[in-house]
């Protein structure tokens, strides 16, 4: 069995509860895609009484230190759900703090994408993002673009109802052009149209802050995927939460609608 230890020294201190909770993971059995609804910033920073904004700060920062363990751990992607569709409808000073917050998240995480060999991508209509941002998120995909060892999806401006609606426009224009037939419609051809067309599904969601709901966050790609909530606001998810998930999931058995090992005597 493969030392996960070992890529994470410098990381996670010897003998800290982290390290007990590492030893319990598989590294043969990790997902291939962990998504995250990071949610919860809002409430973290009620509860000291403070802007909303401070939870989002607090919230970017968990979320480098989170990318940088699941590239350590050797997820080969990891989605992060930064910003909705809907999240246009909170007021303008919150939406404009988020933006900010992206822009130096960008900055100050490209060299660390870098450093552990990490692929930049963003899903979602980001296109509609004000011109600096795309600026910046076009030059930080460029600068990674060759990098393998993970992806980083960034969720912006994304809708899953959306991504239908755009892949359903795309497939139709080109089912027409192609003349196809209706029964050239398959599950694999649509999902080649999602904005994860070369993705895998994810094998585990990840929900901060406790909300029993997906909020139209990759509709299509979690038919079979485990969903983990859990209490803890996004700001306070640290490398430990992100370990017991991990070991949640890795105790469950996945069954795609057959019998699995219920069936056994
Ligand atoms: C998640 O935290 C961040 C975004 C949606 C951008 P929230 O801002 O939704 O925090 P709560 O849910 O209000 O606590
Ligand atoms: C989901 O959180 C979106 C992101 C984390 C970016 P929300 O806070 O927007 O979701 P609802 O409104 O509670 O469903
Ligand atoms: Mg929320």
């Amino acid at each position: 069995m493969e030392d996960l230890q070992k890529r994470f020294e410098g990381f996670i201190k010897p003998g800290s509860r982290e390290a007990l909770l590492l030893r319990q993971i598989h590294p043969e059995r990790l997902p291939h895609h962990v998504a995250i609804i990071m949610d919860g910033n809002g409430r973290w920073a009620l509860r000291r009484q403070k802007p909303r904004v401070v939870g989002h700060r607090a919230g970017a920062k968990a979320a480098r230190q989170i990318v940088e363990t699941a590239a350590r751990l050797g997820i080969p992607v990891l989605t992060l759900y930064a910003f909705s569709t809907e999240n246009w409808k909170r007021p303008q000073e919150e939406i404009e703090a988020l933006m900010n917050l992206l822009r130096e998240f960008l900055r100050k995480e490209v060299e660390t994408l870098k450093r552990h060999d990490i692929r930049l991508r963003v899903i979602g209509r980001w296109e509609g993002l004000d011109a600096a941002i795309r600026e910046e998120l076009h030059g930080a995909m460029a600068e990674t673009a060759t990098n393998t060892r993970m992806q980083l999806v960034v969720a912006l401006n994304y809708s899953g109802r959306m991504e239908l609606v755009d892949a359903f426009r795309h497939l139709y224009r080109e089912a027409r052009e192609r003349q196809l037939p209706p029964e050239a419609i398959t599950e694999a051809l649509i999902a080649q149209y999602l904005y994860t067309a070369d993705l895998p599904d994810p094998d585990l969601l990840i929900r901060t802050s406790g909300e029993m709901r997906v909020s139209n966050f990759l509709l299509w790609q979690i038919a079979y995927t485990e969903l983990y909530v859990t209490e803890t606001l996004w700001p306070d998810f640290r490398p430990a939460h992100f370990f017991q998930a991990l070991i949640d999931y890795q105790r469950r058995e996945r069954r795609y609608g057959g019998l699995g090992t219920a069936a056994l005597p």
